[in-house]
């Protein structure tokens, strides 16, 4: 089949579709970087089915990192573990750990297993563009570069895995995801986040500006920005959390979720900046989600669409 041969093919996960191709095989690695146009500096996670599968790609797996494996997988948590040679050194960038987790998604888990190689996949879309949550998504740009697009519905999560490593005792997380720090904090105790932005990040995806829609995205305080651009006669498309204005037509607001459920608006978050990024509108204005649970990783992605892209 085509994996086996080499060529990528876009997988569904619970988080974001992936793009994914053989771990092992350089070529089928160098092939992901030059479909993402993702540059080499930016190391890729890769996927398998089980824990000790994912133990037999590293040298260690320290205590804490084991418990969240053993509770959390699978499910939207990667891990960072000390690589072992048979991960080539493009995948991880040239990094000493390999990024790893174990999706839960059926069909997913089902190919996983079946398969006797990782799955390298970063998610399916052009570096620094907007994750994608459905097959439609992908298609809409990979569709032509791709030999093939798994479909598995509607991505459940709808927001990437939360990245999780150590350093010396303590517990860090490089990246805000779908997996809340509360749930990881209940296992392990205290975490230190580490996700701050920089030239030279450990997690490459924190770069500031990443997730992001083409048209400018304003964030702030709805209440305020619409009277104001409305007043100015613009086109602007509406991205709230539950904000509904009276001044904006109806078609051009998009609320994340109806009841305050910040897993619903996880899920639809991705798909409603693509949205509101395909219609005939200037720019789009944002407000945040409550800053708890999944509404951190929410505001971390709203952020990061919202950073100036210079
Ligand atoms: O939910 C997800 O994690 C999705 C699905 C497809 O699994 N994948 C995903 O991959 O979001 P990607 O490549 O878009 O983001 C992976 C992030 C990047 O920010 C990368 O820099 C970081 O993981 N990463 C990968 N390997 C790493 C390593 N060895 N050390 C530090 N960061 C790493
Ligand atoms: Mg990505």
């Amino acid at each position: 089949m085509l994996l086996e041969k080499g060529q990528l093919v876009a997988i569904p996960t619970e988080t974001v579709y992936g793009l994914a191709g053989n771990a092992l095989d350089p070529m089928a690695v160098a092939a992901i970087f030059e479909t993402k146009k993702r540059p080499s500096f930016d190391p890729l996670i890769i996927h398998v089915a089980s824990i000790d599968e994912a133990a037999t790609y590293c040298s260690g797996f320290p205590e804490p990192l084991r418990k969240l494996a053993s509770v959390f997988w699978p499910g939207p948590l990667t891990l960072l573990l000390p690589k072992t040679s048979k991960i080539p050194d493009l995948v991880t960038s040239g990094l000493d750990r390999v990024a790893i987790r174990v999706p839960s998604h059926p069909q997913t888990l089902a190919l996983l297993q079946s398969l006797k190689f990782p799955l390298a996949a970063p998610s399916a879309n052009p570096f620094g563009y907007i994750s994608p949550t459905t097959p439609e998504h992908v298609n809409a740009q990979l569709g032509g570069f791709i030999p093939m697009i798994l479909d598995g519905g509607p991505c459940k999560v709808g927001l990437e895995s939360t990245i999780v490593g150590m350093e010396g005792d303590d517990v860090i997380v490089y990246r805000l995801g779908g997996l809340e720090i509360d749930a990881i904090e209940s296992i392990v105790g205290k975490v230190k986040l580490q996700d701050h932005s920089s030239s030279n990040p450990q997690a490459p995806g924190l770069l500031e500006s990443h997730y992001a829609p083409a048209k400018p995205f304003i964030l702030g305080d709805l209440n305020k920005l619409i009277p104001l651009y409305a007043s100015q006669g613009k086109s602007f498309g509406v991205l709230s959390f539950q904000h509904f204005s009276s001044e904006v037509p109806i078609e051009n607001q998009i609320r994340l979720c109806q009841g305050g459920d910040l897993k619903e608006a996880a899920a639809n978050l991705f798909a409603a900046m693509r949205r509101l990024d395909s219609m005939n509108i200037e720019f789009i204005l944002a407000e945040l989600a409550p800053d708890y649970g999944l509404g951190k990783a929410i505001n971390d992605r709203l952020k990061r669409a919202s950073a100036n892209r210079g």
